[in-house]
């Protein structure tokens, strides 16, 4: 209902307004807005993984630019002596219009982390990408082993054989890294859990199997009623503190981010940024609880 009521206002308000809204959720529209936040962060003891802003792009030629704007943060970044790594969503790069290209773009930016020993991230986006998304990070996790990872959403009902499936790529040298979420997009019923206990459920399964395989696990989640059974998984496996860590985004529940800090816990926050922050802040605002009621505000007025 409240989904509803932010989709449809949202489009109909004035951009400035929404920024309004939005400004918390990103870090900024430029690389040095980006350093700062993430400077800020680190001093809290906080790792980062930054995030060039935009997705699905129409043109190829985006592409190229996209491929020099990341290669241009990892040097600035790693100059800086950021503690942060990066992430990079497919269709940013060309994935709906050419994956080999896309490919390519996105194995240029993992080999300039890799001379840095850093780690890129493949974010996952909506279903019609998964198979492809998976495909590029099997390819590229076979020439870096160790400067690849994933996103896998636990509201696919797919994603626990994904997981199986891709346990082949595992070996003594190389763990296999995944960011594990619930998933943002909005998918239909007969691939996806719907409702809220199942989609928790699914999550802490695919953790489990994670945390039982020595598979590295980015728990990205603002939930506490998953932060608390997910602490219970890691002390029932024993799993030392290098082993996974908490993430969140940027601007999202400050709190419970500090109550898990203060456990011991490692943290990493996902860092946008960029002028193309329309779509993302949009996501945001819908799963904000507190969002229909301060939209409607100004429109009382
Ligand atoms: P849930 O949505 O149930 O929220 C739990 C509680 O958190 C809410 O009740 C509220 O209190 C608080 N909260 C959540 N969002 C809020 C907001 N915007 N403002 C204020 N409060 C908020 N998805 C995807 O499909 N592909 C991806 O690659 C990624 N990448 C990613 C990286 C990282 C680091 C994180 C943390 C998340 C993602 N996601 C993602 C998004 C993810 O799938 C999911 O949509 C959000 O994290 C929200 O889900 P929660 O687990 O927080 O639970």
């Amino acid at each position: 209902m409240i989904n509803k009521l932010i989709a449809a206002t949202l489009p109909h308000m004035p951009k400035k307004l929404v920024w309004l809204f939005s400004k918390r959720y990103i870090a900024g529209e430029t690389i040095e807005d980006a350093v700062n936040a993430s400077k800020k962060l680190n001093a809290e003891g906080i790792k980062v993984t930054v995030d060039l802003l935009g997705e699905f792009i129409k043109d190829l030629s985006q592409a190229t630019e996209n491929k020099e704007a990341y290669l241009n943060i990892i040097e600035t970044f790693e100059s800086n002596k950021i503690d942060g790594n990066y992430s990079v969503k497919p269709t940013f790069f060309g994935l709906l219009i050419d994956e080999e290209i896309c490919y390519e773009n996105i194995r240029t930016i993992v080999a300039k982390a890799a001379e840095y020993n850093n780690f890129v991230r493949v974010d996952m986006e909506d279903s019609p990408c998964v198979d492809k998304e998976i495909k590029i990070f099997r390819r590229l996790k076979a020439e870096f082993p160790n400067n690849v990872g994933l996103v896998v959403q636990a509201y696919l009902k797919r994603t626990q054989s994904d997981l199986e499936n891709m346990m082949n790529m595992q070996n003594g040298t190389s763990n296999l890294n995944y960011r594990l979420c619930k998933g943002i997009y909005v998918e239909p019923k007969e691939i996806a859990f719907k409702r809220y206990e199942e989609i928790n459920s699914n999550y802490l399964k695919n953790l489990e199997f994670l945390l039982e395989n020595k598979v590295f696990p980015g728990i990205a989640t603002h939930d506490k009623n998953l932060v608390g059974p997910a602490m219970e998984l890691i002390e029932k496996h024993k799993v030392s503190k290098d082993m996974y860590e908490f993430q969140m985004l940027y601007g999202v529940t400050p709190e419970l981010r500090k109550s898990i800090l203060k456990k011991g816990h490692n943290m990493r926050v996902y860092v946008p940024f960029g002028k193309d922050w329309f779509g993302y802040s949009t996501r945001r605002l819908k799963e904000n609880p507190k969002m229909a009621s301060l939209i409607m505000r100004p429109l009382k007025k």
